[in-house]
């Protein structure tokens, strides 16, 4: 079972952190393309996890859901980035929050396209205007940053979830996408 996309693995990861009640979620994309490497990154500030469930979490028969017997996210994640000869780690402390990173070859056969993060952030700011996202993405030395503090504070009374706000940031996060990707 593989995912096409790895942002569909961002979006299912991110999942987690807003069901562990996280209110400032950070996704981190570096690409480095004399190593070859790709890595994603997602941080919260959720309630963490204990030392079982950290121990059990990698593992496709345990969740701590009671909706659904077995819990797939972090195994799939895990199992894409070993396909690529990377791997996945997982750090979380109780109270403070849980970062899962996972590494890929690049330039693999197998590594899925990354996907439409602009439709992404989209989805997740739409459908979670209350909490706080910050996607920042790296192709060697360039990098941009998406924060929807910022973005708050600047629209001021208008809700994050306006549709015109959702097109901005679509279009902000495909153009800065073209640029650090080498494009005009
Ligand atoms: N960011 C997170 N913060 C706290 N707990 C987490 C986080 N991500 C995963 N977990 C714990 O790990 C379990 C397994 O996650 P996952 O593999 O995505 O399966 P599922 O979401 O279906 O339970 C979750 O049920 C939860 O207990
Ligand atoms: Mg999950």
């Amino acid at each position: 079972m593989t995912m096409k996309e790895l942002s569909l693995h961002v979006l299912d990861i991110v999942q987690n952190s807003i069901s562990a009640g996280a209110s400032l979620i950070e996704i981190k994309i570096c690409e480095d393309i004399k190593n070859d490497l790709m890595i994603i990154e997602i941080k919260d500030n959720g309630r963490g996890m204990d030392e079982h469930t950290l121990e059990k979490v990698k593992d496709p028969f345990f969740t701590t859901r009671t909706t659904r017997k077995v819990g797939l996210g972090i195994p799939l994640f895990e199992q894409a980035a070993k396909c690529c000869g990377g791997q996945l780690d997982i750090y979380s402390r109780i109270g403070v929050g849980t970062s899962i990173r996972a590494s890929f070859i690049r330039s693999h056969i197998d590594r899925p396209p990354l996907g439409s993060m602009a439709d992404t952030m989209v989805l997740l700011v739409a459908a979670n205007p209350e909490l706080d996202f910050i996607y920042r993405h790296r192709v060697d030395d360039r990098e941009f940053v998406l924060d929807t503090r910022e973005i708050k504070r600047t629209l001021q009374d208008v809700p994050v979830s306006n549709p015109m706000v959702l097109d901005w940031i679509k279009t902000f996060v495909e153009d800065n996408l073209e640029q650090i990707n080498g494009g005009a």
